[in-house]
Order: C-alpha cells, then sequence, then structure tokens
C-alpha cells in the first residue's frame, strides 16, 4: 500500500491542532494509542515491582514486554541488553561512571564536534580521572565526520569512542559501520548515540556491531523514557553505581530506583504503532528477522517505508531552501548525498537571526528550534554560537508536502519583507 500521511495523522491528536510541526528533532507528537497506553497503566496496573498482588504483577509484565519490544526495535540479542532510563542523557552519565571505574590514567576517550553534548560531556567528565579526551573535527563545508581525523586519533590508548548515529543539527549520519570496525581493530568500544536517528531509519545493533547504543522514545513517537542498549557481556560485568538491595545484574543494575513506568508502558503502544506502520506501508520485505514479539520484521520494513517517505519529502524542503535568496544551509546539500543526512536542516538568514526567523513563523503556526539544541560544538565551530545558532527544521513521516510548501511560502514572505 502507499505510504498515506493523512491515515498516519489521524493516530495524533496533537496535528489536529493546524499547527505545523517541525520540531521533531527536538521530541515528536504521540499517537492515540501511546496516550492511551500510559493512562491505561495509571488506571490498572500503577504499582511498583516485586510484589505478590496484580498491579505489581501487571507493572511486571509491563516492563518485560517493554524490554521485548526494545530489544526488537534495535535487534538486540537479548531483551537484558536493554535497560530504561529518565532520558538519554542521565544514562550517558551513569554509564560513563561506571566505564570510567574500569580505566586507569591515561587512557583516552574519543569524541566528536558532531555531537549533541549529552555524547560528549558525560565523557569529559572523566577528565577527572585522568582520562585523555581525544577530539575529532568535522569538515565544515558539509558538516560530515573528518575520517582522516578519526583514524589519526584511534590508537591502543584509545578505550571508547563516543559517536552519534547522526547530527541533530544537521542531519548527517555517519558511516558507523566503518568507525565501528577501525575501533574495535583497536580493541576500543563504540558508544553510539540514536537519539536524533531512531524515528528515520532502522537500527540494527546487531549488524552494526555496536557495543553500547542508546535512544530516547519521546524522540520517536513515544513518552519521556531514555534507552540504553549494551552488549549483554559488557553490561554484566560494568561495575554500576546502585543500591545494595538492587540485583547485581543487567538490566536492575543500571536501573537506579523506579522507573516511569507509565511511559514505559508507552514506548510499547510507540514501538506496535510503528509496527502497524510497517503491516501497512512496510517496504523492502527481503530478510526474516529473528523476533522476541513477531514485531521485528515490521518494524524494520516500517523503517524503511518512512525512510522513503521522508527522503521525498526532504527534496521538496532543500530544493525550496535553496531556491530561497539570502539563506544559508549547513550540512550536506548535494542530493547525490542526502542517503547520508536525515531530513533535519539547519540554516541561518543575511538579516535576521534564527530566534527572530523562529518567533515569526511560530507566529504563523509553524514550529521550528533555534539555538544550538545542545550540539554546542557544532554551533561553535562553524561559528554560529554567538550569533544565536541556526534555524533547525526537522521532518518526520507525519509531516505532508502541503506543510512544506507552506513553510516555504511563509520563509519567503519573511525573507522578502527583510530585504
Ligand atoms: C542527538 C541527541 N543526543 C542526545 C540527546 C539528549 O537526549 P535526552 O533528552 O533523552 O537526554 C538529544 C536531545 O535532543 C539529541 O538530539
Amino acid at each position: 500500500m502507499t505510504f498515506d500521511p493523512y491515515e498516519i495523522r489521524s493516530h495524533f491528536p496533537a496535528l489536529q491542532s493546524g499547527a505545523i510541526f517541525f520540531d521533531g528533532p527536538g521530541g515528536t507528537q504521540v499517537p492515540q494509542e501511546v496516550i492511551e497506553a500510559c493512562g491505561d497503566y495509571l488506571r490498572t496496573a500503577n504499582a511498583n515491582l516485586g510484589g505478590t498482588f496484580e498491579t505489581s504483577r501487571r507493572t511486571i509484565e509491563v516492563m518485560a514486554d517493554a524490554r521485548r519490544a526494545m530489544a526488537d526495535f534495535l535487534n538486540a540479542r537479548s531483551p537484558e541488553e536493554i535497560v530504561f532510563g529518565p532520558n538519554m542523557t542521565t544514562l550517558t552519565f551513569n554509564l560513563s561512571r561506571a566505564v570510567g571505574r574500569t580505566l586507569h590514567a591515561g587512557d583516552e576517550i574519543i569524541v566528536t564536534a558532531l555531537d549533541h553534548d549529552a555524547n560528549i560531556a558525560p565523557w569529559v567528565a572523566l577528565e577527572e580521572r585522568g582520562i585523555v579526551i581525544q577530539w575529532v573535527d568535522i569538515n565544515p563545508e558539509d558538516c560530515t565526520l573528518h575520517m582522516a581525523d578519526m583514524k589519526r586519533h584511534l590508537s591502543m590508548r584509545t578505550e571508547i569512542v563516543a559517536v552519534a548515529y547522526a547530527s541533530n543539527a544537521v542531519g548527517t549520519i555517519n558511516d558507523l559501520k566503518r568507525i565501528i570496525d577501525l575501533a574495535h581493530e583497536r580493541n576500543a568500544l563504540v558508544f553510539v548515540d540514536a537519539v536524533h536517528y531512531a524515528p528515520h531509519g532502522p537500527i540494527d545493533v546487531q549488524e552494526l556491531d555496536c557495543d553500547f547504543l542508546t535512544c530516547s522514545a519521546y524522540k520517536f513517537f513515544g513518552p519521556h523514557v531514555g534507552v540504553l542498549y549494551g552488549k549483554y557481556d559488557l553490561l554484566e560485568k560494568l561495575p554500576a553505581y546502585k543500591v545494595r538491595p538492587a540485583r547485581d545484574r543487567t538490566p536492575d543494575k543500571l536501573e537506579t530506583g523506579t522507573q516511569n513506568h507509565e511511559g514505559i508502558a508507552g514506548v510499547v503502544a510507540a514501538i506496535d504503532y510503528l509496527t502497524s506502520i510497517g503491516e501497512k506501508y512496510g517496504i523492502d520485505a527481503v530478510k526474516q528477522y529473528q523476533s522476541f514479539t513477531g514485531r521485528r520484521f515490521h518494524l524494520k520494513t516500517a523503517m524503511a517505508a518512512i525512510q522513503q517517505y521522508e527522503s521525498k519529502l526532504f527534496t521538496r524542503l532543500m530544493e525550496g531552501l535553496q531556491g530561497t535568496r539570502g539563506i544559508e544551509i549547513y550540512g550536506i546539500t548535494n542530493p547525490k548525498h542526502f542517503n547520508q543526512r536525515t531530513p533535519t536542516v539547519a540554516f541561518t538568514m543575511e538579516k535576521l537571526s534564527p530566534r527572530e526567523i523562529s518567533g515569526q513563523l511560530a507566529q504563523e503556526n509553524i514550529y521550528v528550534w533555534d539555538g544550538n539544541y545542545y550540539a554546542l560544538e557544532i554551533m561553535e565551530r562553524l561559528g554560529l554560537e554567538k550569533h544565536g545558532g541556526a534555524v533547525r527544521v526537522g521532518l518526520c513521516h507525519y509531516n505532508t508536502a502541503e506543510e512544506v510548501d507552506r513553510f516555504l511560502e511563509v520563509l519567503g514572505r519573511i525573507q522578502s519583507e527583510e530585504s
């Protein structure tokens, strides 16, 4: 069946407001199914884990189901490789502190200028233990990662490479397979930040062979819940900071305190929502996947269908932006390489600040972000930080060609009023 964004949109109550949501990289809207799952949990299963009574048993089931669903979403080998937490940033700080206990002064960690600060600051914090941080630069012309610089910094002293799947500022998708192979040749582990990439394409941790990977459900149509994947053996031997009664096993030892159970119930619904897209519109059904819940196959084909739809929408947006006078676009602009980027674009205009542009768009009910979106390093590297960063337009599968056209029309008007 042809991908139908209007059928898709009918699942999302927020989209009925008439506003244009191009703010997806900061957090997506949620389908009705997710809203209901959170409410249902609170109505019928609200309890803590480990009791003998009905609501506690239901909560255990919800957690187990969510772990299986996330294992399918990421193609993990086992649900125990999935750890939940409040958000990616907190999970990454927890993990880096635990990893830090296993490192020695002089060991090295690689971070990149393309990353969100949540995949930089938790590693830089280990400098206080004598860990040396190596910074990999970008190619400023197209905001791709400087691979020669990556190779130069990788050595037998490298313990961790912390790298984004895709940049939340300029949309660049990194050549992860290559980075992971290079890192593993030097016995370094790779920690992938997939927060920005997750709503836009299929993730397969086994195929990538990454050691850790994080994402956040609120960026892929779920509630505010963070998710960490780690290879089972690595998580098992990690000296996590935990309370004494918590089991010293993965995932329990890494899930400090009581989790956001209602949000996690919503994560299952978000995965089910994506699974249903695969059932309806799935493409590239080439390979049968191992699956804990039967969802994996549909998830893979759903994300392929989403990718194909978004790519067409993004080309329309880029053609319009490139045809608007006085606009500077950051990142990959050659359509031949659009498969190396997500449908997220950052730009500035000559006469107006990013804040002024986003404010004028907001008055027309078009929601976009401005600033650095915590991708501080790249904004500084591009010389934009001191000028208020850039405007970021982020498309996702519930956006339409009409919305893109309306945005371009309003932007064109803003531009001509200023010149
Ligand atoms: C690429 C990327 N990494 C990390 C984060 C932080 O995620 P969280 O809000 O779950 O801590 C974000 C949030 O915008 C992001 O876009």
